[in-house]
């Protein structure tokens, strides 16, 4: 990044939607993205955590998760494409984990494709751990289920 752009990370709001639902579509293609219906139920729902990251006024990123009394799902990460691997995913995994344990939760899990190489060394890099399998999670493939301790 260079020195005239700046990274905020924030909360999704009702005004992120359309942008959220458009970087989503570029990141997971049109079999995996999520609907709007989606978003709109994320940003609505009081026991989600969503944030957003914008570089210079852009959404470039976002991230979610929902919290289970101790235990939190995430949902999403996903950064677009043409900025990815310039340490964006981090900082918002990095916010979200500080979200979710100041919500109480004290565990944090997800499901990952295995062929998702990029995301299971992100996660892998903040301590996630491979605990289980799940067979035809996906349309097309199973589903890796990791978690940490916060
Ligand atoms: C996974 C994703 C969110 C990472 O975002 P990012 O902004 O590129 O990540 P960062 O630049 O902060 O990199 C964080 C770590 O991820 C890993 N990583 C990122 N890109 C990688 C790549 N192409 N290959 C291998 N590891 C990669 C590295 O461990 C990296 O840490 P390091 O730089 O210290 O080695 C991004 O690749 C993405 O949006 N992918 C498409 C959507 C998706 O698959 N989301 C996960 C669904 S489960």
């Amino acid at each position: 990044m260079g020195k005239t752009t700046q990274l905020a990370i924030r909360a999704l709001t009702f005004d992120d939607i359309d942008a959220a639902v458009r970087l989503d579509k570029k990141c997971f293609g049109k079999h995996d993205a999520w609907h709007r219906g989606s978003f709109l139920y994320a940003a609505a729902n009081p026991n989600a955590e969503y944030l957003i990251a914008e570089l210079d006024g852009k959404i470039v990123g976002c991230a979610g998760a929902e919290i289970d009394s101790d235990a939190a799902e995430i949902e999403t990460v996903a950064v677009d494409p043409d900025r990815q691997g310039q340490g964006i995913g981090t900082e918002l995994f990095i916010s979200l984990l500080v979200s979710v344990k100041m919500r109480g939760a004290s565990v944090v899990y997800l499901e990952v494709r295995p062929s998702n190489k990029a995301a299971i060394k992100l996660y892998e890099k903040f301590g996630f751990r491979l605990v289980s399998r799940i067979e035809d999670f996906y349309h097309d493939e199973d589903a890796f289920i990791m978690l940490r301790n916060l």
